[in-house]
């Protein structure tokens, strides 16, 4: 039987309505017309990818995405558990749900992603406006689920796990884009003190290699994908239940014609192997981005994060990976605050950031998170003196990302545009170099569009967190990164 996770044999079919010209689906006999669905994501990475997969289901379903919730027929949450913020600003919008259904009686809500994996019963109880709730691992029968809810189920909640015996998908897009989010692996084994995501998005499961080889072959042959980004909550864990590995696999998709740039995210120190460092010197694909979060400088709240490492392991890794690619990239996420830090633990992640000299940071105080080993600690920090920790430390990595960046002005990097931005009134282009920082220019032709064109910039200015830049050479939608030598930002 095929598992939850997968949805084949699928079943609509499609006419067209003689009165209206419109295209009408059946399915299980109901007939669906042309709907709109309004969906809000939040979170990581992961999330996103699986909004974008959401999307694409719901199209053979008849529906197409609104950015205006007021038309929208069905309104999605997907959901992120991993800090409180997300949390509140979650909770806070699906209150205001409740209005739209009251203009709207037929609107459908429903909410899917980490919060509904543990919390969806609870969800569906307590607020009557929500018609369903559906967990990470239900994603790919979201049709099924929307289904059931205009076939009348009332209102129910779906968490069920993935039985199958191995994780197999193909990847779906929606946009236009070049550049593709590839799931090779979900779940995490790993337990880390803190953290809600073992519970939310349950054991590790990591596709076969040949699957994501054939897979990405195909998204570059059909769908004039250049750039991917290999996706897991642990990706350096990749096919160790088959006998596989991230080296392996990257070393394989090193090979398409075609592909440029390959990236992955995100990566547990724990599990970075001799093999894949080697890989970072020679695959020529391979981003000379990696972001490999580090949590703390401190050795006793490592262990109290049940990190597996400690800072000297780490630092070693750093300084192995620079050694086989000399232009590497690094970028962490710190979590200041971890229950009963002392200041001197504190300083030592102060000190881990001079040793690291990491491009930039992600960094959050410590949240609690129900049902987490750390969340039944004691805990004797306040939280203003999280706060200020936290500013600090933030303030501290700003002097240390200006001075590496200082030197890239009057270089030329190569990025890939992703979009416009509106920086004090001026309209600019940006985009993002192969070492995945951000780099903003002004258009020579103001009308021209840019959007996903490779295009050669010189640096006139880098700060700590903004790097702006020149229109050298447009050169068009199609070209051979990893030849240049413009690759190295
Ligand atoms: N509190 C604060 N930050 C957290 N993260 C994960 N769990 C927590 C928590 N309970 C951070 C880690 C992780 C990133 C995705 O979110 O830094 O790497
Ligand atoms: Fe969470 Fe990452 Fe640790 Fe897994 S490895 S438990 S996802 S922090």
């Amino acid at each position: 039987m095929a598992g939850l996770g997968k949805r084949q044999n699928t079943g609509e079919t499609s006419f067209i309505d003689n009165v209206t010209g419109q295209k009408i689906v059946k399915l299980g006999g109901l007939e669906f017309p042309p709907r709109k669905v309004w969906m809000k994501t939040f979170g990581c990475q992961m999330n996103y990818h699986d909004s974008e997969r959401i999307l694409s289901h719901l199209k053979d379903l008849n529906f197409s995405q609104t950015e205006e919730k007021e038309r929208a027929d069905l309104i999605l949450f997907n959901t992120c558990a991993i800090r409180d913020l997300a949390n509140t600003k979650f909770y806070s919008q699906l209150g205001e749900i409740k209005h739209n259904k009251k203009k709207n009686e037929k609107l459908v809500v429903g909410v899917g992603g980490c919060v509904a994996q543990t919390e969806g019963k609870a969800l569906v109880k307590k607020y009557k406006h929500l018609d369903f709730a559906f967990g990470t691992d239900v994603i790919d029968s979201i049709n099924d689920l929307v289904f059931r809810s205009y076939a009348g189920d009332g209102k129910f909640s779906v968490n069920a796990w993935d039985r199958s015996t191995d994780f197999s998908i193909e990847t779906k897009i929606t946009h236009g884009s070049p550049q593709a989010f590839v799931n090779i692996i979900k779940g995490c084994n790993k337990y880390c003190s803190y953290c809600i995501v073992p519970y939310t998005r349950g054991k590790e499961r990591s596709r076969k290699c040949k699957e994501v080889v054939e897979d990405v072959r195909k998204l570059v042959k059909y769908q004039g994908i250049q750039e991917v980004t290999l996706l897991g909550q642990n990706v350096n864990s990749y096919g160790k239940e088959n006998n596989e590995s991230l080296a392996m696999l990257i070393t394989e998709l090193d090979k398409i014609d075609g592909l440029e740039l390959i990236r992955y995210t995100t990566s547990h120190p724990y599990d970075v192997s001799d093999e894949l460092i080697e890989v970072h010197g020679k695959a020529k694909k391979l981003s000379n981005h990696l972001h490999l979060p580090v949590q703390s400088g401190s050795k006793t709240v490592l262990e109290r994060m049940l990190r597996e490492y400690t800072p000297e392991h780490f630092l070693n890794l750093c300084e192995k990976l620079r050694k086989a690619n000399p232009n590497i990239i690094l970028s962490t996420d710190i979590i200041v605050g971890f229950p009963n830090e002392t200041q001197e633990e504190y300083e030592a992640t102060l000190k881990l950031l001079d040793e690291a000299q990491f491009d930039f940071i992600y960094s959050y105080v410590y949240s609690a998170r129900k049902g987490t080993k750390s969340a039944k600690m004691s805990d004797t920090l306040a939280d203003d003196e999280r706060g200020e920790r936290l500013r600090y430390l933030q303030s501290y990595q700003l002097k240390i990302q200006e001075k590496l960046r200082a030197p890239l002005k009057g270089k030329t990097l190569r990025v890939l545009v992703d979009g416009q931005s509106n920086q004090k009134g001026i309209k600019k282009w940006k985009g993002r170099t192969n070492g995945n920082r951000i780099v903003h220019f002004e258009p020579i032709e103001s009308d021209k569009n840019y959007l996903w064109h490779w295009v050669d910039l010189e640096v006139t200015s880098a700060t700590a967190l903004s790097c702006q830049g020149k229109l050298v050479k447009d050169h068009g939608k199609r070209i051979e990164m990893h030849d240049s030598e413009n690759s190295l930002g």
